[in-house]
């Protein structure tokens, strides 16, 4: 799409003002794993904690935003990325208001992670990696999603038969076959808390 004559409006509200006036830092925290590794759970269970700390969230979640804004995507690499994109700008947009935002996607491609975390700032994103190994992510099966994967009723499945590129350099790694979830709630919240999420 060409963008030529279109202009940066700038606003007098800034994201320093929200971010005062909450009392916090705004960052996104990317969470990254297989279905089955505990994302969802994790984001939920954070964000329980940190609305007690008086931290104001908001989760984007895949199984929730592809019933809605997203809809129009699949599981190909391509909508993939077009799903990881909108909600890259999604996560800034909802940063840019102040708001901690924690992300719930598979986010396979290493490309799409790096984009995101180009788009909203090297400063403002953490990725966490929510790791089990994938026969673990099988056995749990919560959806019956794997199952059906195996026999070909879904295509495209990640980890059966489309991709998951494993992160490299994280900023958090989080086993969740190794932990229990208030353990992981908190290695995040003390990860968060070294990283200044109070002004
Ligand atoms: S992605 O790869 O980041 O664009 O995927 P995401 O938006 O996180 O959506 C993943 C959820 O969609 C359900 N689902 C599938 N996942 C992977 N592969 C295929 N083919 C698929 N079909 C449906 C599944 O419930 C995923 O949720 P989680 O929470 O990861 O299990």
């Amino acid at each position: 799409m060409n963008t030529t004559n279109l202009y940066q409006q700038d606003m007098l509200v800034t994201k320093a003002h929200k971010s005062k006036m909450k009392n916090q830092t705004p960052k996104v925290l990317w969470f990254t794993g297989l279905s089955g590794a505990g994302k969802s759970t994790l984001a939920n269970a954070l964000e329980v904690e940190l609305y007690h700390l008086g931290y104001h969230t908001h989760i984007l979640d895949g199984d929730n935003v592809r019933q809605g804004l997203n809809k129009d995507l699949g599981f190909t690499d391509a909508d993939r990325v077009e799903n990881i994109r909108r909600m890259a700008e999604v996560a800034k947009l909802m940063n840019e208001a102040g708001i901690i935002v924690i992300t719930a996607f598979i986010s396979p491609f290493a490309s799409e992670r790096k984009m995101a975390r180009q788009l909203i700032g090297e400063n403002q994103f953490i990725e966490i990696f929510v790791d089990v190994p994938l026969q673990i992510a099988e056995a749990r099966d919560p959806k019956g999603l794997y199952k059906k994967a195996r026999l070909g009723e879904i295509k495209n499945f990640t980890g059966i038969d489309s991709v998951y590129e494993v992160p490299n350099d994280p900023d958090l790694h989080i086993k969740t076959d190794q932990l229990s979830i208030p353990e992981c709630v908190k290695t995040i919240i003390k990860h968060m808390k070294l990283s200044g999420f109070r002004p």
